[in-house]
C-alpha cells in the first residue's frame, strides 16, 4: 500500500469545497508522459493553482501503476526544491471496477472515478457505495457519474441529460464526494451539433442551478470540456493530419459552468491536440531530426501554456490551499 499522502499528493475535498465557495473550478489534466507531467506541474507552479492529474485505467496498464505514482511525486517534489507551494491530486478517470478502484488507491491514487453511469440506477448506487466505503478508510475521495454524456462513437442521441432530482438522491444513498453530470458535454472531437435553427446548444447551466438547491456544496464535475480551438485543428491538419472535423465547447460556456457548482473540469482533447499540432509541426520542419528531443520540448512548452491558460480561464490560478 502505498500512501499518497507520502508522495506528497492531497485529495480533492480540499481543493473542490474552497472552489464552490469561491466560484471557480480546478482544472484536471490528462498525462501519459513525462513531458506531460512537466507541463503540468509548470502551469501549476506559475501560476500558483491547485490541480489534478487524471490517469485512465489503461495508463496504469501501460506505464504500471508504479511508475505512474512515482512519476508525479517526483514532480512535486521538483516544484517544492524550486521553493514553490504544490497542491495536487492524482486522480483515476473512468475506473470501470471497484477492483481497479481499490488497485488505483494502493498503488497511491488520492481520488478514484468510479464510472457506473452505464448501470441501472440502484446498481450504480450499490457499486458506487461499495468503492466510497473502501476509499474513505483511506481519506481518498470518490467521484462517481449518473446520466449518460454523449460520445460522438455513440451519435448524438447517446447523450442522457443527469435528472437534478435523481442526483440529489444518488448522492444521499452513496455518500460519494463529486458527481459527473451530463449536462450537454461530450466525449470526443465533435461535442457540439448546430440545432435545426443553425445555433450551438448551450449547456444546460439549469440543471446545474436546480442541482446546487438541492445538493447545496456538492461540487459537480465536468467531463467532455474542451474547447478544441480551431487554430490548434487547423494546425494539425496543415502538417498533414487529417481531422475532418471538430467542435468543441466555447470557452464562456465553461467559464460560465466553473462560475456555479462546477468544481472540477476535465480536460483531456485539448491537450491531445495541442500535443499533435505541435509535434506534427516541429517534425515537419525538421525532417532530418533523429532526437527526439526536437519534440519533447516543444510539446512540453505548448501544453504549459494551455494549462496556463485553463487555469486563467477557469479561475483556479492564485488559489492554491494552505498547507
Ligand atoms: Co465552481
Ligand atoms: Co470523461
Amino acid at each position: 500500500m502505498l500512501d499518497y499522502r507520502s508522495l506528497g499528493l492531497v485529495n480533492t475535498r480540499g481543493m473542490l469545497r474552497r472552489a464552490y465557495e469561491g466560484g471557480y473550478a480546478v482544472p484536471a489534466l490528462y498525462f501519459i508522459s513525462a513531458e506531460q507531467v512537466n507541463a503540468i506541474f509548470d502551469a501549476a507552479g506559475e501560476e500558483g493553482s491547485p490541480v489534478i492529474l487524471l490517469a485512465s485505467p489503461n495508463l496504469r496498464g501501460q506505464l504500471g501503476g508504479f511508475l505512474t505514482a512515482r512519476m508525479v511525486q517526483g514532480a512535486v517534489e521538483r516544484l517544492r526544491a524550486e521553493g514553490l507551494a504544490v497542491e495536487a491530486a492524482l486522480h483515476l478517470d473512468h475506473g470501470k471496477s471497484y477492483q481497479q478502484c481499490v488497485e488505483a488507491i494502493e498503488g497511491g491514487f488520492s481520488s478514484v472515478m468510479i464510472d457506473g453511469s452505464a448501470l441501472p440506477f440502484e446498481e450504480n448506487i450499490a457499486l458506487t457505495r461499495r468503492v466510497v466505503e473502501y476509499a474513505h478508510r483511506y481519506d481518498v475521495t470518490v467521484e462517481a457519474e449518473l446520466g449518460a454524456l454523449g460520445d460522438e462513437h455513440l451519435g448524438a442521441d447517446s447523450l442522457d441529460y443527469t435528472d437534478p432530482e435523481g442526483a440529489a438522491a444518488f448522492v444521499r444513498a452513496t455518500g460519494v464526494d463529486s458527481l459527473a453530470m451530463a449536462v450537454g458535454t461530450c466525449h470526443g472531437m465533435v461535442k457540439l451539433r448546430p440545432g435545426p435553427d443553425g445555433r450551438l446548444p448551450e449547456l444546460r447551466y439549469d440543471l446545474l442551478a436546480r442541482t446546487a438547491e438541492l445538493l447545496p456544496g456538492f461540487p459537480i464535475v465536468l467531463h467532455g470540456a474542451s474547447c478544441l480551438p480551431p487554430e490548434c485543428v487547423a494546425m494539425v491538419n496543415r502538417y498533414g493530419g487529417r481531422i475532418p472535423a471538430a467542435a468543441g465547447i466555447p470557452e464562456e460556456q465553461v467559464a460560465r459552468a466553473a462560475g456555479m457548482n462546477v468544481c472540477k473540469v476535465n480536460i483531456a482533447s485539448d491537450g491531445w491536440i495541442t500535443a499533435m499540432a505541435h509535434t506534427r509541426r516541429v517534425l515537419a520542419e525538421n525532417p532530418g531530426a533523429i532526437d527526439c528531443r526536437v519534440f519533447t520540448g516543444v510539446t512540453r512548452g505548448a501544453l504549459r501554456e494551455l494549462y496556463r491558460h485553463k487555469m486563467q480561464l477557469l479561475g483556479s490560478a492564485g488559489r492554491l490551499g494552505e498547507g
